[in-house]
């Protein structure tokens, strides 16, 4: 059964981020593809590179770094706690890039339920990278916008 969430609200964020990013990333992503705190503030240096962070009752449970050029939004990554997740916040994340125009990002062949997320979003795979992660697997590049 759906967990109903109050008190759910999305911040928009710089580099002051960076830590709470780490930690949501450690508790999101299995140990060997962790990105540590040095890495999100390096990422969040760049120009044109924010993050959304998910809260319930003013804790962190989720989030999305993300690059805009232009028209057009990079996912670098995204993640929800386990305990969050099914509640419909991975997909609130990345809606609320749409005004943003054209959004583009990698997933692993194996990740197939952020694959069923964001087909279920409209985004359509265009592309293959091809030996893109350190163990070697290959990523769909997936695309939403005209
Ligand atoms: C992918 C991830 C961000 C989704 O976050 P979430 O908050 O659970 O997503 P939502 O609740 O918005 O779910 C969106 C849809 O994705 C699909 N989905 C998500 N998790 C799923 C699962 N474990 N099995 C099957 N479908 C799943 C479902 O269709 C779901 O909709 P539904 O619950 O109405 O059926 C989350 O599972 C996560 O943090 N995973 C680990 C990190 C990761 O893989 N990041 C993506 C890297 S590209």
């Amino acid at each position: 059964m759906k967990k109903e969430l109050k008190d759910l609200a999305f911040h928009t964020m710089g580099i002051e981020s960076a830590g709470v990013l780490a930690m949501l990333h450690r508790q999101s992503f299995p140990v060997e593809e962790v990105w540590d705190e040095q890495s999100f503030q390096s990422l969040l240096s760049i120009k044109g590179t924010e993050s959304k962070v998910a809260c319930v009752n003013s804790d962190p449970v989720g989030f999305v770094l993300f690059r805009t050029f232009g028209d057009e939004t990079e996912i670098l990554t995204i993640g929800v706690l386990p305990h969050y997740r099914r509640c419909g916040i991975g997909r609130a994340l990345i809606r609320a890039l749409f005004n943003k125009g054209k959004v583009i990002l990698e997933v692993s062949f194996s990740n197939f339920s952020a694959i069923y997320m964001y087909k279920s979003l409209g985004f359509s795979i265009i592309g293959k990278r091809s030996n893109y992660y350190k163990d070697g697997s290959d990523a769909h590049v997936m695309y939403y916008g005209s």
